[in-house]
């Protein structure tokens, strides 16, 4: 017969934190969200933490080197997406660790011989107004000058003057030497009042150029997620297929942390994944996505560093409609915390857990934390923003940016779909989609970070694990939703006229 579990599984919705008492020390300038990333031995570091709990989803339409980049920036991790060749995902690892905060390789270049029509067509194109000119016009050519809106009159030059006319030439430049630290370039950039510094090599070949603007950022950056060597830390997905040639390459690459992106992880595929990469490496991974005791025992068995939780509870997700199965996502979080905590205190050993998928609001970040989640993973959400790989289109009177499910025909990400035999997509697991467009990465997840130590001022908590202990949650009656909203008065947006 099979087993039953008569208990309705519940979503983030159903909950809501009841305060605690707000000591005066419990202010959010004093509460810090680090968060480890990987187990841990009771009284030891963690090798991996987060300064903030969010990770972004191993999905095309999140998670590229630009994603990671700024995401780390702000104390997070990316996943890279693993559904692309293993060349192309190693490249976009190497590109997150060799990017130096503040050097940037020059994404706007041409060669002497081209023109100004040429440098006006790449600025409408790219948007910048500082071109590189090298002698084979590539990044890390031989430089010869360098072009400014200064150097040009759009509306007396004409359009087929050559650059090497009006370029301003290598030895009328200031120029950093390969090697020079942020703090020296930037000097150079104050002393000479410059917008743009290149930085070349002994052979006056190109490697990088540092913006004025990108110190500043830089410096407004204190929760960077970085490794021993000031790098970027990057995790990347892999799938249960290809995994003896991907995870090699992604190792090369400099990868922080692997995880295996799957729909559903209680898997013996997984089992040999996970063994086969701690046999061979000496780097972290993750497995998932499990929804149970059950599942969560066997990947931590099986060697997993940490744990992802949540089956078809994603926002572009149709597992449940498609397949019948999956869980609600607080459920299972429950669930898989019990379970997390009972083997720490059995062995000693924390197994972080990452709750992924269906967050919606803001507070369900808090929540899945205060169940015990150690970080989030979330899709839509940072699909929304400039730093997504996807585009950003116009439709109606609104912005949007397009977001589709690995699951989906679009993606044809069939090793996170595989039950075995056939090795292609038989049906769809996602769907394709638009999220409103919602502006820079940083300006949003500030306000989210708000909303969050906010909250866990009010639950008299200034660390995630006294949030976690000192949490008191309750279910909430579908009636109390609709009192938790605003309710019985005439919204302004309505569509009241002014004369009405
Ligand atoms: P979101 O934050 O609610 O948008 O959920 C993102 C999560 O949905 C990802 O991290 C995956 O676990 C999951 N996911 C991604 N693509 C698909 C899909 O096509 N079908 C089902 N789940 C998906």
């Amino acid at each position: 017969m099979a087993t039953y579990y008569l208990e309705p599984s519940r979503t983030f919705s159903e909950f809501l934190l009841i305060p605690n008492l707000t000591t005066k020390a419990c202010t959010p300038a004093n509460v810090t969200l680090k968060t480890p990333l990987v187990k841990f031995k009771k009284g030891e570091e963690p090798a991996i933490s987060l300064n903030i709990p969010f990770s972004s989803a191993v999905m095309q339409a999140v998670s590229d080197d630009g994603m990671a980049i700024a995401l780390a920036r702000c104390g997070g991790i990316s996943f890279i997406f693993g559904s692309q060749s293993i060349e192309a995902e190693a490249e976009m690892v190497r590109k997150v660790k060799s990017y130096k905060a503040g050097f940037v390789v020059s994404r706007s270049n041409l060669t002497p011989n081209h023109t100004l029509s040429d440098v006006l067509a790449l600025k409408e194109e790219t948007g910048h107004s500082t071109v590189a000119i090298t002698e084979d016009g590539t990044a890390n050519g031989k430089l010869l000058g360098i072009v400014t809106g200064r150097d040009y009159r759009k509306s007396r030059d004409p359009l087929d003057r050559p650059i090497s006319a009006f370029m301003t030439p290598f030895d009328k430049l200031i120029y950093g030497k390969s090697g020079v630290t942020l703090s020296e370039a930037n000097n150079l950039i104050w002393d000479h009042k410059l917008n743009c510094l290149p930085i070349v090599d002994e052979n006056q070949c190109l490697e990088t150029l540092v913006f004025r603007k990108d110190y500043d950022e830089h410096k407004e950056n204190p929760m960077e997620l970085l490794d021993a060597n000031k790098s970027y830390i990057v995790g990347a997905g892999i799938n249960t297929k290809d995994y003896m040639e991907r995870v090699p390459a992604l190792v090369e690459a400099g990868v922080d942390i692997l995880v295996i992106d799957s729909s559903d992880g209680y898997s013996e595929w997984q089992r040999e994944t996970v063994q086969y990469v701690k046999q061979n490496f000496d780097v972290k991974i993750g497995a998932g996505n499990v929804v149970d005791r059950e599942g969560f025992l066997y990947l931590v068995e099986s060697g997993a560093d940490f744990v992802k939780v949540g089956i078809g509870g994603g926002s572009i997700c149709i597992t449940r409609e498609q397949k019948g199965i999956g869980r609600g996502q607080a459920s299972s979080i429950i669930e898989v915390v019990a379970a997390r905590d009972e083997y720490y205190k059995e062995t000693g050993i924390y197994i972080p857990i990452c709750s992924d998928g269906g967050i919606v609001h803001d507070y369900h970040v808090t929540l899945a934390l205060a169940m015990g989640a150690d970080f989030v993973m979330l899709g839509r959400y940072f699909a929304r923003f400039d730093e997504s790989p996807t585009r950003k289109l116009k439709v109606g009177n609104n912005f949007v940016k397009e977001y589709w499910g690995e699951g989906s025909n679009r993606a044809r990400n069939w090793q996170r779909y595989d039950t075995g035999g056939k090795s292609k997509l038989v049906f769809e697991e996602g769907v394709d989609s638009y999220v409103p467009y919602a502006g820079s990465l940083q300006e949003n997840l500030d306000k989210t970070l708000s909303k969050i130590k906010s909250t866990m001022c009010n639950c008299g908590s200034v660390t995630l694990d006294e949030l976690k202990q000192n949490a008191r949650i309750a279910l909430v009656s579908a009636t109390s939703l609709v009192e938790g909203g605003a309710h019985d008065v005439i919204l302004k947006e309505s569509s009241l006229s002014e004369e009405s």
